[in-house]
């Protein structure tokens, strides 16, 4: 009996041990990353969609005259502003992938999860798999509402209003159906 407890006890820790590990491992790889497999037409480009939203801008917005006096300050300094306009600004350099970079803004990661865990081929074409290791998952619509509504909404300084849909058709990168 004795023996039996301190073989749970042991598994225990190496499962623990083990989860911690993965978890350390999973790290910010960048947009650049996502778009090696994410830009030919045929497959959606999502890269060029992202690029061409307001999105990728987001941390260079803040590097304006206009940004600084919104701010009273630094903006690109100030985490009330980075909060909503960068990924990964609050993060340890260890999360961050070398190819990443605080200058793309609000990247493919800040919507779909830190990339390193799901990102090869093998993983990304297996939904489960893709979810086991990292990506965020939407449920439905209204999922993806809420993902949106934790920027867009009034404690931003230049708020005005949020249109789901009409923003979200703004921004949609589809894979194309075959
Ligand atoms: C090595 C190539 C590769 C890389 C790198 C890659 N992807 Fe993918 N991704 C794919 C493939 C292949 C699919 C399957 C759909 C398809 O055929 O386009 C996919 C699917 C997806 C899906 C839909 C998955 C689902 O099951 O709903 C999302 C979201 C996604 N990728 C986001 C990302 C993000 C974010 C990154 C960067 C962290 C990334 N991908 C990096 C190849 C890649
Ligand atoms: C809660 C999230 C959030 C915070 C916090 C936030 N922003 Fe924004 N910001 C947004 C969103 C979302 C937009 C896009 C405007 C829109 O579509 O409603 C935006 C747009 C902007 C714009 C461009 C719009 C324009 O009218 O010129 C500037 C400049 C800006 N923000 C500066 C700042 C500064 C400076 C701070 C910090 C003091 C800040 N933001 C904090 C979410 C935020
Ligand atoms: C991490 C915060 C964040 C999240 C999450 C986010 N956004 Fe944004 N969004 C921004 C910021 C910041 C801007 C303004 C960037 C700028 O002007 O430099 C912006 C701008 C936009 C714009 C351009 C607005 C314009 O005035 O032209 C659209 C469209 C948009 N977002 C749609 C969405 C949708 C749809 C979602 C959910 C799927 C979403 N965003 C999620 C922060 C966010
Ligand atoms: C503002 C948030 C946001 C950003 C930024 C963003 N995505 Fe998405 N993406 C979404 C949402 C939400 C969906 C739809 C999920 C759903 O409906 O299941 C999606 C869907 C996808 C899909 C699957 C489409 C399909 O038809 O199955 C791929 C692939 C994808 N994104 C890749 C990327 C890549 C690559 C980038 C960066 C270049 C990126 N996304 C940037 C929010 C975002």
């Amino acid at each position: 009996m004795k023996y039996l407890t301190s073989i749970l006890i042991l598994f225990t820790f190496l499962l623990f041990s083990f989860s911690t590990m993965l978890a350390k491992d999973i790290t910010f790889v960048g947009s650049k990353k996502c778009g090696m497999c994410h830009k030919k037409d045929s497959a959606g480009k999502q890269l060029k969609i992202w690029q061409d939203s307001k999105h990728a801008n987001a941390f260079k917005t803040l590097q304006s005259a206009k940004a600084d006096s919104i701010a009273k300050g630094k903006a690109v300094e100030d985490p009330n502003c980075l909060k909503c306009h960068a990924t990964g600004y609050d993060l340890d350099a260890k999360m961050l992938g070398k190819d990443f970079k605080i200058e793309q803004g609000v990247q493919c990661e800040t919507c779909h999860g830190a990339g390193s865990g799901y990102k090869s081929k093998k993983t990304m074409k297996d939904h489960a798999k893709s979810v086991a290791a990292g990506m965020v998952e939407y449920k439905d619509q209204k999922a993806v509402e809420a993902q949106c509504v934790t920027c867009h909404n009034d404690k931003s300084p230049t708020f005005k209003a949020f249109d789901f849909e009409k923003r979200w058709a703004e921004i949609a990168h589809p894979v194309p159906k075959k």
